[in-house]
């Protein structure tokens, strides 16, 4: 294939800069001879970048030596305007060239030399090459888009599969207990809630969100007669009823997934108290944020929903309990975080989440 026949010499749009009116007017001659048709000129160097942005050519002729602005200095100005990634050719029109200048030309961005007095033959050629490679300039970076454009799809179908069956990992961690996973959601959307008022960034307030509502997947592990026992737990109950965030720990464990290993570490976090009476006895900052978080998040979700053997608390009465444990169960910092969340809006804390949790 003659790559030069494919170039449509209609479509291209010229823009040539020279001082001298017959050397355009002669360029313009032979261009016009050759198939071109869409020419633009100026005699007037300092109208050459206000020209580059109306006309947007694919190539720009330039003469070196110019009275007002010398064709480096048009260069110049014309680099600065010209997006790199649009790669438009600057050809150097002039006589002979010393090689310092000729060097200096192709730093400030030259891409070919055109010696005059010009000869039609070699003009119409270097043009042609020179839009030659911008074309292919042009299809590695269409190429390249296509690419880029296909990763971002092929990365945001993972990511939604990631998500999907994390979620279907909450709905089987809270089937025996709530078929709906409802706590599990709103637990989720309240941590989320909590870390954006306390000034983590959206990445980080969306990976909790997504990761809160696994915070039981350890109950999986533990007895129906211990995990379903409404009332008080004896000792021996409470131990195995415990071993729930350590078994979550554990099912969670082993991934570099950012989903699983947030997931896991507020599993493991979720029932530690600020005054280090929790769990596994980790006191104020020794537990990582998102357990703190969701230790409140959980904590007041359960207050204010029924279940078959309490009633649930108002939101007042929410608040108040909240404030009571502020600094002894709870991280006193978030404590006053989320009363503001109470205070500024308590009853979507209560509500469900609508919409299907599966995409976030
Ligand atoms: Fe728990």
């Amino acid at each position: 294939m003659n790559v030069m026949q494919d170039l449509d010499l209609s479509t291209i749009k010229l823009l040539l800069v020279d001082d001298e009116a017959h050397c355009t007017k002669l360029m313009e001659a032979f261009l016009k001879q050759a198939g071109f048709s869409r020419i633009t000129m100026t005699n007037d160097p300092r109208q050459a970048v206000q020209l580059y942005r109306e006309v947007k050519p694919d190539l720009i002729a330039l003469d070196m030596r110019m009275p007002h602005m010398d064709g480096m200095e048009v260069m110049r100005q014309l680099r600065q305007v010209i997006p790199a990634e649009d790669y438009v050719p600057i050809l150097i029109v002039t006589g002979e060239l010393d090689a310092p200048t000729k060097h200096k030309a192709l730093a400030e961005g030259a891409n070919d030399f055109l010696n005059k007095p010009v000869d039609a033959t070699e003009v119409v050629l270097r043009i042609k090459n020179q839009l030659q490679t911008r074309r292919l300039h042009q299809q590695v970076r269409m190429h390249n888009e296509h690419l880029e454009a296909q990763v971002r799809l092929r990365t945001k179908v993972v990511e939604q599969t990631q998500l999907d069956l994390l979620n279907r990992l909450v709905l089987v961690s809270e089937y025996r207990h709530d078929a709906t996973g409802a706590h599990a959601w709103r637990v989720g959307r309240v941590a989320m809630l909590l870390a954006e008022l306390k000034g983590l960034p959206p990445d980080q307030a969306d990976l909790i969100k997504k990761t809160a509502p696994l915070h039981d997947v350890g109950k999986i592990g533990v007895r129906d007669a211990i995990s379903m026992k409404e009332g008080v737990y004896e000792p021996a109950e409470f131990e195995a009823m415990k071993a729930h965030t350590k078994l979550g720990s554990k099912i969670l464990a082993d991934s570099r997934s950012p989903l699983l290993m947030m997931a896991r570490e507020i599993a493991l976090t979720h029932h530690e108290r600020w005054d280090g009476k929790g769990y596994h006895k980790l006191k104020d900052v020794q537990t990582p944020l998102s357990g703190r978080i969701v230790a409140l998040a959980d904590s007041f979700d359960v207050m204010t929903h029924a279940c078959s053997y309490k009633t649930p608390l108002t939101l007042s009465q929410a608040r108040e309990e909240i404030a009571r444990h502020a600094g002894t169960q709870f991280d006193p910092e978030l404590s006053g975080l989320f009363l503001k969340l109470i205070d500024r809006d308590g009853e979507t804390l209560l509500a469900d989440v609508t919409g299907t949790p599966f995409f976030g």
